[in-house]
């Protein structure tokens, strides 16, 4: 698993115990960026979250990691991969920023690299992402990004749209 990976603007890398206070400013914290997942969450709830990603790093090789605006070395929210399920085989792809970074095409920039690093290095055949029906930012992220829509399905604790990308024949 090659990390980090370098965007034009961005940097994904590995999260660490140390990141707690900044990812739960910008983005856990953050009740516009958490309205439509869950809603915010306490500092005990961050932190449940960024252990849950260093543990799926750490046995699975991939998770969400945190993303870093190059220009000002800031963290500006996560994308990444996560299992849909414990028992697969489905892995969904993620992504979510602070409210005062959205707008910059960022999200589209980081899941580009995510899906690059998916389908190359990680080998994969299939992504799945899923996002709740009056989530139109998100949906027309995952519709810029080629993913397609196949309906509703419960997941993650609330009703989301399913949609599913196929890795391309020139990267097969
Ligand atoms: C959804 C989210 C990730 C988008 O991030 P972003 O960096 O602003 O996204 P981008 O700038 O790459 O692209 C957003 C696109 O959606 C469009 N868009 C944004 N809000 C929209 C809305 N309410 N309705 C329709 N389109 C919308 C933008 O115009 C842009 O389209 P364009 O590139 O064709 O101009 C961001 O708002 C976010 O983090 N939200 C909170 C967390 C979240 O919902 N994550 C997704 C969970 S499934």
């Amino acid at each position: 698993m090659a990390l980090p990976i370098f965007t034009d603007r961005l940097v994904l890398r590995a999260y660490e115990e140390d990141d707690l206070q900044q990812l739960h400013a910008v983005l856990y914290g953050d009740e516009a960026a958490m309205r439509l997942l869950g809603g915010p969450r306490d500092l005990p709830g961050t932190r449940a979250a960024l252990e849950r990603s260093i543990r799926q790093q750490e046995f699975g090789g991939y998770s969400f990691w945190p993303v870093i605006e190059r220009e000002s070395g800031l963290m500006c929210g996560e994308a990444g991969l996560f299992p849909l399920a414990a028992d697969g085989p489905d892995v969904a792809l993620g992504y979510a920023f602070g409210s005062a970074y959205w707008g910059r095409g960022y999200a589209t920039e980081a899941a580009t690299a995510v899906i690059a690093e998916a389908f190359g290095e990680l080998a994969m055949d299939r992504l799945v992402a899923i996002t709740r029906e009056d989530n139109l930012g998100s949906r027309h992220v995952l519709g810029k990004l080629g993913f397609r829509e196949h309906g509703l399905r419960h997941v993650w604790g609330a009703e989301q749209i399913f949609f599913t990308l196929q890795r391309p024949a020139a990267t097969a």
